[in-house]
This record gives structure tokens, sequence and C-alpha cells, in this order.
């Protein structure tokens, strides 16, 4: 199932990421700040176990995180989202896919891989901001199911449709949050009107 964040604050910063006018650190800011909204979003509903805590005025019960989290990034734009991930989930671990795609063809090359292995009912969190073909997103599910992961959710800042039909159709069970569901692929594979390519955006290597 996709989910597309349709609320203004974070349509407003789509828009500005978008620009190609926009400078790499302000990129970087609004990635970060796109991506706590998509956190938010997305993890409403992750497990919680009443805990007691004691306030200056009186013994209450709480409510805190249960489980263990496990962020995984597809290299290299996936790490423009990882600060953000990690500051509103400080406890989790992070485990990365290296993934480039054939510039030709756009199938996915893996070229790196250090993810731990699931032990239980952790959950993975895959994040990279472009899905395109979901040639990579696909891969990178499938690396996860084959480590033991049972829990996925995949977050992303902009899907092209033909992505996120590969996603649906091949993993039903892996939900997605986009902050943006734009028009279609280039015969280039890229996302239009997307916003170029995201790994150059953020790291300044156009
Ligand atoms: C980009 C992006 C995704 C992939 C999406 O990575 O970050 O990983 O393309 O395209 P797809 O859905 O067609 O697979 P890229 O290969 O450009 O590498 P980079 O992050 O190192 O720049
Ligand atoms: N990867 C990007 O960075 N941008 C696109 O539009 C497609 C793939």
């Amino acid at each position: 199932m996709t989910t597309v964040l349709t609320h203004p604050l974070v349509t407003h910063r789509v828009t500005l990421m978008r620009d190609i006018n926009t400078k790499p650190k302000q990129f970087r800011e609004l990635v970060n700040e796109i991506t706590e909204f998509l956190a938010f979003e997305a993890l409403k509903n992750l497990k919680t176990v009443d805990v007691p805590v004691t306030t200056p005025v009186a013994k209450t019960v709480g409510k805190k995180i249960d489980g263990k989290i496990v962020l995984v990034p597809i290299l290299r734009a996936g790490m423009g989202m990882v600060d953000a991930m990690l500051h509103v989930l400080p406890y989790a671990k992070v485990g990365v896919l290296g993934m480039q795609r054939n510039e030709e063809t756009a199938e996915p090359v893996p070229y790196y891989s250090k993810v731990p292995p699931a032990k239980g009912e952790e959950l993975a969190i895959l994040i990279d901001p472009m899905l395109a073909t979901g040639g990579s997103a696909a891969d990178a599910i499938g690396q996860l199911k084959k480590l033991g992961y049972k829990h996925i959710v995949f977050l992303n800042l902009i899907a092209a449709p033909e992505g996120l039909a590969k996603l649906e159709k091949e993993y039903p069970d892996v939900p997605v949050f986009t902050a943006a569901r734009d028009e279609r692929l280039n015969s280039h594979f890229y996302i239009v009107p997307g916003l170029g390519d995201a790994g150059d955006r953020i790291f300044g290597t156009l």
C-alpha cells in the first residue's frame, strides 16, 4: 500500500527541493525535514509498551517504543535521510546497501551490503529518496527478506508510478510512504518532473 503525504508542510518543502536553484546545503535541510514528516506518518502504529513514570506531580503510566528498529539506507542518496531518521529514532541500528543503477538499462547493480541479519521481529526501515523504475528498492527488499526481515517499510521522497507499481506487484506486504507521486519516467529512466539526480544534489557532485 502506498501513502502519499499531502500535508502543506510537506508539499511546500517538496517544491523547494525540486527547484534547480536550490543548493546542496538547503537541499539536505529539506531532505531532513521531509524525512522527519515521513517518519512521523509511517511510524504512527509503532508498537509501544506501557511504562511507569513519575512526574514532579504524580505517578502515571506512559508509553515507550517497544521493539528493535534497523534503518537501511540505499547508498548513496539514502545516506541523506539517515540523520533525520536517527534524530527521531536515536536507538535504531543502521545497515547499508550499496546499489548503483546501470546508466543504460537502469538495472540495479548491488555493490555492497552491511546489514545485520534479523534475529526476531525487528522492523527494517528502507530509505531512499528516489523510486524510479523500482529496481533498486525491489532488489533491496529482496536482500532484506533473505536476511530474515519479516517487517519492512519503505520511506521515499519522490516516486514514479512505474516504481510504485513494481513494488505493489512484487512486495504488496511492504508499505510505501512517499512525499510525492510524480508523472512518469523519461527515456533515461529519470523521474519527471522529479528533482534530477538526488545523490548529486545531496552531495554537491553535479
Ligand atoms: C538512485 C536513487 C535510487 C535509484 C532509483 O540511485 O537513489 O537508489 O537511483 O532508481 P530505480 O528505482 O530505477 O532503481 P543511483 O543509482 O543514481 O545512485 P547514487 O545514489 O549513488 O547516486
Ligand atoms: N535516481 C535519481 O536520483 N533521480 C531520478 O530521477 C531517478 C533515479
